[in-house]
């Protein structure tokens, strides 16, 4: 099988590991604090806060925001994007305004139009793409950077343009701590006030008075020792990923780029053809997905929400869009036998 995660685990990671469970420091510990040190350095932010996944890096920064502007409550996000990111908006209890993406997969700007009640866009660079924020928005911007850990344009880091960005550690993104997610901001409001709605709202770490409306997103001194040893890899994996992608293009006559590849999307001419395509990957032992989804075609969100609106181009790359592996442990030959079979669907 071909699959569409891997994991890379050094020997430090294996030296982290028996320090953890020697010291039994195994839920919090000193290897929260590296951790969140390292990312900032890497970042170059004031400031990183560990999570337990991306998910809860998404709800609490949502949530931190919403503590700092209660009276506003929609947060305009992409129709077209993992169920995660959008999900997360509704844990926080907000309400999700959808707008259209454009021809690179990510949100269309020129759809964007913040009321009073908005708290903020919420835009990610998805497949690991830049979302490409423009420089006019006086409204906050949170990123969700969940696929896209250490991509950069020429002129800026993911996830350090907004007030905040959040990165997962899942198997298929750059460095995994199984599961695993990160907060960075440089503004030292947000900072303290995520650090207290992460850890239930508490005012103070061993306190049991409480100041915000909380959740429990803390990442564990296990999963910390892992990502600790990962930290110096992430360049790495994305310049492997980037490879892949550029043999990819030259296999399959395509032009697809991406700063900090998470997969490598194929569109079809229809759902049909496009789910014919996936069963033919399967049946050749590579494992393969839908592109994301166009969140308010769910039926889930329509029973909650009613009708949000008609999004064409985020129906149209839900519906006929798959995704293949990218990952930096692929060998050429994986890639080639993908390509194959790829080919042989694009007839
Ligand atoms: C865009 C996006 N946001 C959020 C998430 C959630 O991350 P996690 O799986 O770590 O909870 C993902 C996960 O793949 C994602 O792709």
């Amino acid at each position: 099988m071909i699959s569409l995660a891997t994991a890379d685990i050094p020997i430090k990671a294996w030296l982290n590991l028996s320090k953890c469970l020697l010291t039994k420091r195994i839920g919090r510990g000193d290897f929260v604090k590296e951790f969140e040190e390292n990312m900032a350095d890497y970042f170059g932010a004031k400031y990183a806060i560990a999570t337990c996944n991306g998910t809860m890096a998404d709800t609490v920064m949502l949530m931190t925001l919403h503590e700092m502007y209660p009276d506003k409550d929609q947060v305009i996000l992409p129709a077209f994007t993992f169920v995660a990111h959008s999900n997360s908006v509704v844990n926080a209890g907000l309400k999700p305004i959808f707008v259209d993406i454009g021809e690179n997969y990510q949100i269309d700007w020129k759809q964007v139009i913040p009321t009073d009640k908005t708290l903020c866009v919420f835009p990610a660079n998805l497949l690991g793409k830049s979302c490409q924020i423009p420089s006019w928005p006086e409204i906050p911007i949170l990123e969700d950077c969940c696929e896209s850990m250490g991509g950069s344009t020429f002129c800026r880091m993911f996830g350090t343009e907004g007030i905040a960005g959040s990165f997962s550690m899942f198997p298929s993104h750059t460095i995994t701590t199984g599961e695993g997610g990160l907060i960075i901001t440089n503004n030292s409001e947000f900072n303290e006030i995520a650090r207290s709605v992460m850890n239930h709202g508490k005012f103070r770490t061993n306190d049991f008075t409480f100041s915000y409306f909380g959740t429990n997103a803390k990442m564990t001194n296990l999963q910390a020792a892992v990502g600790c040893s990962l930290v110096e890899k992430i360049d790495e994996v994305n310049k492997k990923r980037r490879r892949n992608v550029e043999l990819y293009n030259h296999l399959l006559g395509l032009n697809f780029y991406a700063e900090a590849p998470h997969c490598y999307p194929i569109l079809y001419p229809s759902k049909n053809s496009r789910d014919s395509a996936l069963k033919l990957l399967g049946y050749n032992g590579i494992e393969a997905r839908k592109l994301m989804g166009c969140i308010p075609e769910y039926e889930f969100y329509q029973k909650r929400f009613g009708d949000m609106g008609y999004f064409p181009h985020a129906s149209l790359v839900a519906n006929t869009g798959l995704f293949v592996p990218v990952h930096q442990n692929l060998s050429q030959k994986d890639i080639k036998k993908i390509c194959v079979v790829l080919n042989a669907t694009r007839q």
